[in-house]
């Protein structure tokens, strides 16, 4: 990582294999892994779905706020933002401002796919209809694609995903 890019960050929609891609990229490039969504766990000593149902959305996203505050100012870290959180406009300035930010972009219809696994542990994800969930992809859609760097996932593996990433950074350099 150059010396202006800090740390590298991990966006996208929720069940986009972030978390499961930032490990082995993490591995890959010999680097410190860190999940937001995890480290907001962790601090809380309570679930995101609990979080969610005792302090609703807003407290949710000033302990991500917060948190990330705090753990961007370290360096050589790969991140794993949860989906909402790259909308959050302090946390989308200080990503795009020191940290080499990827965009782990994923068809709706491979995603769709994913919500029996997903819709059990994401607050955002229940009651919704199909029709609703696309519109909130498509509405984030704008803002991950400010990005640094947007990669395709298709139906590559995470270990598959992690190797362009690493192959797609280590060109950039060369
Ligand atoms: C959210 C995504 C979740 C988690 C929370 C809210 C969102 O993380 O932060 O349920 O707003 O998209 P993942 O993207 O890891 O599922």
């Amino acid at each position: 990582m150059s010396k202006v890019e800090r740390n590298i960050v991990l966006i996208g929609f929720m069940g986009a294999g972030k978390t499961t891609v930032g490990k082995e990229l993490s591995r890959i490039l010999g680097l410190r892994f860190v999940d937001l969504d995890q480290a907001i766990e962790e601090e809380a000593s309570q679930t995101i779905q609990t979080i969610f149902k005792t302090e609703g959305e807003s407290g949710f996203r000033k302990r991500e706020r917060s948190l990330f505050h705090k753990l961007s100012k370290q360096s050589d870290i790969i991140f794993s933002l949860g989906g909402g959180a790259f909308l959050q406009e302090e946390i989308q300035a200080t990503c795009l401002n020191d940290s080499l930010v990827i965009f782990l972009d994923i068809d709706f219809s491979i995603w769709s796919e994913r919500i029996p696994l997903l819709q059990k542990d994401r607050p955002l994800l229940q009651q919704k209809s199909l029709e609703e969930m696309k519109e909130l992809y498509t509405s984030r859609k704008q803002s991950y694609s400010k990005a640094h760097l947007i990669i395709q996932t298709g139906r590559l593996t995470p270990p598959q995903t992690a190797e362009k990433i690493a192959k797609t950074i280590h060109h950039a350099k060369a």
